[in-house]
């Protein structure tokens, strides 16, 4: 029988089954540049997306990506909208589903975009909240991916935040180990956590974690790090100065395999959590990454909001 549920991606493990094949289809669309232009699959359609806190990669990528696939984008700032102001969550979601084929939305509190997507009628994109960064995940495991001849575990030094709960679900689906380092008390989220363990154990891969970020990145095959105070946290008292002894410089890496790839989701504060010589080396992919975040959208968006040409597209390849 035809599926008819709407699909929402709120943390990456929501399409934990089929992920493979969305970074496949993203792989294979980015290449195939014949088809650009002309498989259109978000004809007549208008995606917005909502933010609450600034973007750069975010906003162009979802802008650019739906335009390529024939839609329409609307961006929605916060301050333009009644979101927040005089209307609800549930409101502005129910107004908007009269409009638009699909929601992308950035938000402080993951309970936000969970309210957005539980009112809304049309498909639901987490763009970022407090607790996920799911279309960063794919982007990232895209990269990963296209970089081929993987080895060594996957080793994550910083905060246990946002950036790195998708990754831990995103890598251990695509069947990779993780390593985290973070400093004590800065873990990441428990439930989070218990989710990846489950499915590591499904794929026969291993998550560790450690407040070491040299036990972390030896032997490492990827380094990822992100900013240490994300958006929203820029009142916790002292939260910078937890992270001493976690920079990626060039003494770190020199642990990892020498073919290491470093990684970070942007925008760096570079001189805090990543040095210059660092991301500007030959291992980083950091540019990849920040394309990826179009091309793996633009397979989630097909893939979310018209299946059927995600999946013609997917058996004609
Ligand atoms: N990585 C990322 O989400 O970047 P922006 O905040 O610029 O969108
Ligand atoms: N952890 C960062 C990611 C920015 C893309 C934040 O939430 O601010």
């Amino acid at each position: 029988m035809k599926e008819t549920k709407k699909k929402d991606l709120l943390a990456i493990d929501d399409f934990a089954e089929d992920l493979p094949k969305i970074i496949d289809w993203a792989i294979r669309f980015k290449n195939d540049t014949e088809l650009h232009g002309e498989f259109l699959p978000l004809d007549g359609m208008a995606i917005g997306s909502i933010y609450e806190k600034p973007s750069t990669r975010t906003r162009v990528s979802f802008e650019v990506g739906v335009k390529k696939l024939g839609g329409q984008p609307l961006t929605l700032l916060k301050n333009d909208i009644q979101l927040g102001k005089s209307e609800s969550i549930g409101d502005t979601a129910a107004v908007l589903s009269r409009f638009l084929d699909g929601i992308t939305y950035r938000c402080f509190g993951h309970s936000d975009v969970v309210e957005l997507a539980r009112t809304a009628t049309v498909p639901v994109i987490n763009a970022l909240s407090d607790l996920h960064h799911p279309c960063q995940a794919a982007a990232d495991l895209m990269a990963i991916t296209e970089r081929g001849n993987m080895h060594g575990h996957i080793a994550w030094v910083g905060d246990g935040n946002n950036v790195l709960h998708d990754l831990l679900l995103a890598a251990v689906t695509m069947g990779h180990d993780v390593k985290y380092a973070t400093p004590a008390g800065m873990e990441p989220d428990e439930e989070v956590i218990d989710r990846a363990k489950e499915i590591a154990q499904r794929n026969g891969c291993k998550i560790t974690g450690t407040n070491d970020p040299v036990e972390a990145v030896r032997n490492a095959g990827v380094i990822y790090t992100d900013i240490f105070v994300s958006m929203g946290e820029e009142h916790i008292e002292d939260k910078f100065s937890a992270f001493e002894g976690f920079q990626v410089n060039e003494e770190l890496v020199a642990h990892a395999q020498p073919d290491y790839i470093f990684m970070h989701c942007l925008p760096a504060h570079r001189g805090e959590e990543v040095t210059d010589g660092v991301i500007d080396s030959p291992n980083s992919i950091v540019l990849d990454q920040a394309e990826n975040r179009m091309w793996a959208q633009m397979s989630l968006l097909t893939y979310m909001c018209n299946h059927d040409a995600w999946l013609s597209f997917h058996e004609l390849k």
